[in-house]
């Protein structure tokens, strides 16, 4: 048999009012990514061939947002999701097979039930196969009102608004993610009227029109009903997002990953964490971290976009965009920014700021220090206190602090400047800009003169 193609329209015209942010809807940050980003993501998973997003209130922006192999259309005015799917017949005319219509604030339908969805629709011959799902607050959604001799079809979707008691009293509702036959919808798309107390063009009134031709129409009914969540309103979205990190959490600990309070845990889904490692509370794991085994993280640390090594400790700390090796300590209370990078057994205890620096094998920074810019060799040990003074207000300047190198407490480094492998400074020594201390000696005062050589 030829195999079908599938084609997907998501919507994501709408304006989003119920939101009310300066921000379009489908662009709300859920978990790292776009809520339009997400939905988009699914479909690449399901095995569609082709996409077309259908834009609108501030199209120019949401477009700019969008990966590069997706079509857009635009829909100037909304005036209802049948309307803004026909904005799509443009570009698709040529197409056969099957397309899915997907509600671009809806970002938790998971790949595996569209497949479904697809899989029965093309079972059951139908022309539409709606996802829909029971759900105990069925406030907001289309209700389901099934065919009376056969409860597998459906006669059609009604509105809330537009819903008699009776009818709103239907708990099983409309996902707002559809499967149809091409060509069964652009022969009855066109015969949707407004007559409704939006006076919108709805998609959702194919469903009856299929049925007036005996059509087909059937409905895929999802186990898990928080995936349908379609996201209006702020509440919707920490709801979406409660729903999206607890299933990353259930996966890392099906998965060998100790997650000691899942109520009190964030994690990216895109992040990956290596078997028994624990997290402990209070701890937020973003973007595209990459976590190795054995580590213990938190409590309460926040970490982005970083890759760590295995057997590492961090407590009560901030990491952003670094890179950390195996065996590494961090903690209590140190802030590790942009661009730092920490090669394996080095600790980092208290108070400490890095920030585009570079810690060598083995390297100490116990407590209160800021290195940034710095460069720092294996094995040196840099003392309570150290400051490395990189910015003249103007330029940015690098210190590089050699091996085994003994940096004593206080001790401020007037960037550029560089202390040679196995040198000393003494407690408070200020090394002013442009020095060089050369390998083993010691150097002492304000500023740092050289007194001998170091034993
Ligand atoms: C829609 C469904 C409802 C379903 C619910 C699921 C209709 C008439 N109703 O209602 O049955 O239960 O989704 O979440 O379809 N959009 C456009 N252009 C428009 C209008 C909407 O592109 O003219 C887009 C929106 O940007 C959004 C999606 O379509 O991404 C859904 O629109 P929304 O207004 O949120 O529909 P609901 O009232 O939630
Ligand atoms: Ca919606």
């Amino acid at each position: 048999m030829k195999k079908q193609s599938l084609t997907a329209i998501i919507l994501a015209a709408g304006e989003g009012t119920r939101m009310k942010s300066g921000t379009p809807k489908v662009l709300q940050q859920l978990g790292g990514r776009s809520i339009l980003d997400r939905v988009l993501a699914t479909t690449k998973v399901v095995g569609v061939t082709e996409r077309v997003v259908v834009l609108g209130h501030r199209a120019e922006e949401v477009k700019k947002t969008l990966p590069k192999d997706v079509k857009t259309v635009l829909q100037p005015k909304p005036q209802g999701t049948g309307h803004a799917v026909q904005m799509a017949q443009k570009v698709l005319t040529k197409k056969t097979g099957d397309v899915l219509v997907l509600c671009g604030d809806a970002p938790l339908i998971r790949p595996q039930t569209l497949k479904r969805v697809v899989g029965d629709h093309r079972r059951m011959k139908a022309k539409a196969t709606v996802l829909t799902a029971q759900v105990a607050e069925p406030h907001g959604y289309g209700r389901i009102i099934r065919e009376r001799n056969d409860a597998r079809l459906i006669s059609r979707i009604v509105e809330e608004r537009d819903a008699t008691p009776a009818e709103r009293s239907v708990r099983e509702v409309n996902s707002g993610a559809y499967c149809f036959t091409l060509r069964a919808l652009w022969q009855v798309l066109g015969k949707v009227k407004n007559q409704n107390k939006k006076n919108e063009y709805y998609l959702t009134d194919v469903v009856a029109l299929l049925r007036k031709e005996q059509s087909i129409v059937a409905a895929c009914n999802m186990p898990e009903a928080s995936e349908i969540l379609g996201v209006n309103t702020r509440r919707d979205l920490a709801q979406a997002a409660w729903v999206l990190n607890q299933r990353k959490l259930v996966e890392l600990m099906n998965s060998g990953v100790t997650i000691w309070d899942p109520h009190q845990t964030w994690i990216d889904p895109e992040v990956r964490i290596g078997q028994d490692t624990e997290i402990y509370p209070g701890t937020r794991i973003l973007g595209k971290t990459v976590i190795g085994k054995n580590c213990r993280l938190g409590p309460d640390v926040f970490m982005d976009g970083t890759r760590i090594g295995s057997d590492v400790c961090i407590r009560y700390s901030v990491i952003e965009h670094a890179r950390l090796g195996d065996q590494v300590k961090v903690g209590p209370y140190s802030h590790l920014r942009s661009g730092t990078r920490v090669e394996a057994n080095v600790y980092i205890g208290n108070f400490a700021e890095t920030n585009r620096s570079w810690l060598k094998s083995g390297v100490k920074v116990g407590h209160v220090s800021y290195l940034g810019d710095a460069v720092v060799g294996k094995l040196t040990n840099i003392g309570a206190g150290t400051i490395t003074a990189n910015y003249d207000g103007i330029n940015k300047h690098p210190t590089q602090i050699g091996e085994r190198a003994f940096i004593g407490s206080g001790t401020v480094l007037i960037a550029p400047c560089k202390i040679g492998r196995k040198a000393l400074t003494g407690a408070g020594a200020v090394v002013k800009p442009g020095t060089r201390i050369p390998p083993e000696t010691v150097a002492v005062g304000v500023p740092a003169r050289i007194i001998k050589k170091r034993k």
